[in-house]
């Protein structure tokens, strides 16, 4: 089936062409659309396909029957809907699909009016370590008590400049800390860009989700953070570091009072085959994988099925996935902003 790209920045360049590279039996890249000629120009020279600088050159030519859109967050929810719209077979957003509820209720809809499947760039839901982990965990989903999700990263443009050679990656400039609108600025950033990949994995484990409280939250220099949350009847620790330090580290973590599970991830960028999962249950300790591919390539694979048919999942799965993640960065920035209140007034 023929792919078109929406974006062809870093993500494009150094996480989907390599994983479209491993699949061309069944998908070939048609079509990379870029709002930067040169970008598109040059990208699609790699992969022999058109290029376009117009959504609507790449939705209209007819070799491109699935999309994904790889655009900077805020075009997500736009040009998904206009995928749908121009009756693709299946579309793939990059995360996050929408930046409020109100897009993520209309894309649902329009997914469901034209029949068109849509899947989230979460790649962590679909690598096989995580598939094999939630066909063996028996009932830790309902009993686990505390979840956590740990993040030791160095910088994108590391991994970046390992993956591929990179064209137009953007550059940053140094943020000012005394600003507490740069705090809660990359806390919301960390949390809607960072921590939604493992957000659709504790919301499996948090039945009572829609109750999520936030007790604390730290930004954490260069790039990170620190939360900690509670439901009724769960504690979820998120924490991300992102500094030079090396070794990556990736984890999930889920604890019941006799059993725990622990997912080693690999690093966002690193194609290296998938994540390992561990479960433990008393004495008894099983581990499934490393297999072959990772989330990345597990999301064409199942990008590619549903175009061809395979029956798609509930669309309030992304829309309770995109609410969780937008409730936890609200409740993180205010509880910012409390913290900052109340050393506003011992100051004063
Ligand atoms: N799944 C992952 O591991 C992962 C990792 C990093 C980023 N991401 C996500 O991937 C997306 C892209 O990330 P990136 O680092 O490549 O972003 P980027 O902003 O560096 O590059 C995006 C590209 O889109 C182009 N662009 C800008 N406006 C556009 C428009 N209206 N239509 C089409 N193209 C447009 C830019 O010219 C640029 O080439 C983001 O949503 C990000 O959250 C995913």
């Amino acid at each position: 089936m023929g792919v078109g790209i929406l974006g062809a920045g870093p993500v494009t360049q150094a996480i989907h062409l390599p994983s479209l590279a491993r699949l061309g039996d069944i998908l070939t890249v048609r079509h990379i659309m870029d709002v930067d000629p040169a970008v598109a120009e040059s990208v699609a020279a790699r992969v022999g396909a058109t290029h376009s600088t117009s959504i609507d050159a790449l939705l209209g030519d007819p070799d491109v029957e699935i999309v994904a859109i790889c655009s900077p967050h805020q075009f997500h929810a736009e040009q998904v809907i206009a995928a749908c719209r121009a009756g693709k077979k299946a579309v793939l957003c990059e995360k996050p699909f929408a930046m409020n509820a109100e897009e993520a209720a209309l894309i649902s809809a329009v997914s469901a009016e034209t029949g068109v499947p849509i899947i989230v760039g979460a790649m962590h839901t679909f690598d096989p370590g995580w598939l094999a982990a939630s066909e063996n965990w028996d009932d830790l989903p309902e009993t686990a008590h505390t979840i956590r999700s740990s993040i030791v990263l160095p910088p994108n443009a590391r991994f970046e400049d390992f993956a591929t050679e990179i064209i137009t990656r953007p550059a940053g400039g140094a943020p000012d800390y005394t600003d507490a609108e740069v705090i809660k600025g990359a806390l919301r950033g960390g949390v809607m860009g960072l921590a939604i990949h493992d957000l659709p994995l504790i919301r499996r484990f948090t039945p009572d989700f829609k109750d999520v409280e936030v007790l604390e939250a730290r930004h954490v220099r260069p790039f990170g953070y620190v939360i900690s949350l509670r439901t009724p009847t769960r504690t979820i620790e998120l924490r991300a570091a992102m500094n030079n330090t090396w070794k990556p580290e990736w984890s999930f973590e889920a604890f019941s009072d006799d059993a725990a599970l622990r997912i080693d991830f690999t690093p966002s960028y690193v194609q290296a085959g998938s994540a390992v999962a561990t479960f433990t249950r008393g004495s008894r300790t099983t581990v499934h994988g490393p297999f072959e591919h990772n989330g990345y390539e597990g999301e064409w694979r199942e990008l590619a099925a549903l175009a061809a048919g395979k029956q798609p999942p509930a669309a309030q799965t992304l829309i309770d996935d995109l609410t969780f993640a937008l409730d936890i960065a609200d409740a993180t920035v205010a509880n910012v902003e409390s913290q900052h209140a109340v050393a506003e007034g011992a100051h004063a």
